[in-house]
């Protein structure tokens, strides 16, 4: 029978394309969409990166080994070995970005009926994950008014069950901003270790930490080093989304056994963008220093400008490129739509993302927006004066 599978059926559709086609028919009318609804960064990547696959010599297109590019994993190694000095080669596989990391992890370790924790609203393709690995999202909501900070330890263990298998956090945090302190980690830490559990770290967004912040990794979890997997890419951190180049570090080698097997079955990362990435990783300071810069004035322009509108509540996000607002509207969806099918100013609408694709479907949170500060501040404050105007006239 030609049907689809159950799980298919069940997939869920991604919240940040959702509006779509409404943003297409806008742009058909004419009207110039500002797009806030994704976190594609209109920030350059490194010079030496684009010079780098700008002078490629190559005659031959080969697979790479199944793990990555050894020369590469040994570079890697170094770099996190500033983060902690007991990583090898040897606890890192490349992966077809953070995506097939994080989709390889939770194959790894869980079965079909399996249940992993996340603080709630979370990256949205973690359902999509959970959905293809047939395994249960149990979710802690974050309260906007906390600023989405780490739920108190407690609230996780309310949740552990003998189907628990992993808490998966992701810091700083997509959707939130939210950045956990190395206290609230060790806390959680504490819970990993009591009930022998995974801690699944996406630390995609590692390098955007603002206000003088420190970021503080899993990896630094030396009490758990087994239980922790860290989940990477160079998407965002080097503005390289489409070299889709990521990985997973592990101490844990059983782990990294398995997960190699479901990496051999895929044959080998993208050799194109694992030698850029390689060469990623000769990016200068200056470049990070520059570019958290950057998103620091569009982050102060974007909240502060928000949180000065009627009814818009915005907390100050502390790291990667995302802020979540509360707005004075009953269905941050309809009023999406409605800024691209029937509003516009001066010839020029905002797509944004409704959070509630972020929030797991048991919690009711229909009001607020994700936006990305991905664009320049002349954007975005054009953006901000879109969705003033919007809400003045907008009715539920
Ligand atoms: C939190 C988070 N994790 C993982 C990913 C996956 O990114 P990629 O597959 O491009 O590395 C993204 C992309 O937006 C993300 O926001």
């Amino acid at each position: 029978m030609l049907t689809m599978s159950e799980k298919g059926k069940k997939m869920p559709e991604s919240p940040i394309r959702k509006l779509v086609p409404f943003s297409e028919k806008a742009k058909k009318k004419g009207i110039n969409v500002l797009h806030l609804n994704i976190g594609q960064p209109d920030i350059l990547p490194p010079k030496n990166v684009i010079q780098k696959i700008n002078n490629f010599k190559i005659d031959q297109i080969t697979y790479s080994h199944s793990a990555g590019i050894e020369e590469y994993r040994r570079k890697l190694a170094i770099y996190y070995q500033k983060i902690q000095k007991h990583i090898s080669y040897q606890d890192i596989l490349i992966t077809t970005g953070g995506s097939e990391a994080l989709n390889t992890v939770l194959n790894c370790i869980c079965d079909p009926g399996d249940e992993i924790i996340i603080p709630d609203p979370y990256y949205a393709n973690y359902n999509g994950f959970s959905n293809g690995a047939n395994i249960k999202i149990k979710a802690i909501t974050c309260l906007i008014d906390d600023g989405f900070r780490l739920p108190e330890i407690n609230t996780f263990e309310k949740k552990i069950t003998k189907k628990t298998k992993a808490i998966l956090i992701c810091n700083p945090g997509n959707p939130t901003g939210a950045l956990y302190t190395s206290k609230e980690l060790q806390e959680l830490a504490k819970i990993i270790k009591k009930y022998n559990l995974f801690l699944i770290a996406d630390e995609v967004y590692r390098e955007f930490v603002y206000d003088n912040q420190q970021h503080y990794s899993t990896l630094n979890l030396t009490t758990i080093q087994k239980n922790t997997i860290l989940i990477d890419s160079t998407s965002k951190r080097y503005s390289m989304c489409g070299a889709r180049i990521g990985c997973i570090v592990s101490k844990n080698k059983d782990l990294i056994k398995t997960a190699l097997k479901f990496s051999q079955a895929r044959l080998s990362p993208p050799i194109f963008g694992q030698l850029a990435a390689m060469e990623a990783l000769n990016t200068k300071n200056l470049y990070f220093k520059k570019v958290i810069q950057e998103y620091t004035k569009r982050r102060n322009t974007l909240v502060n400008g928000l949180n000065k509108i009627p009814g818009i509540k915005c907390p100050m996000p502390k790291g990667a490129f995302y802020c979540i607002a509360e707005l004075p509207v009953k269905n941050s969806e309809t009023f999406c739509q409605w800024l691209l099918e029937k509003f516009s100013f001066k010839g020029t609408t905002v797509m944004l993302a409704p959070a509630s694709g972020f929030y797991s479907k048991e919690n009711g949170t229909q009001n607020q927006v994700r936006i990305a500060y991905v664009l320049d501040i002349n954007r975005l404050e054009l953006a901000i004066k879109i969705i003033q105007e919007g809400l003045e006239i907008y009715k539920d």
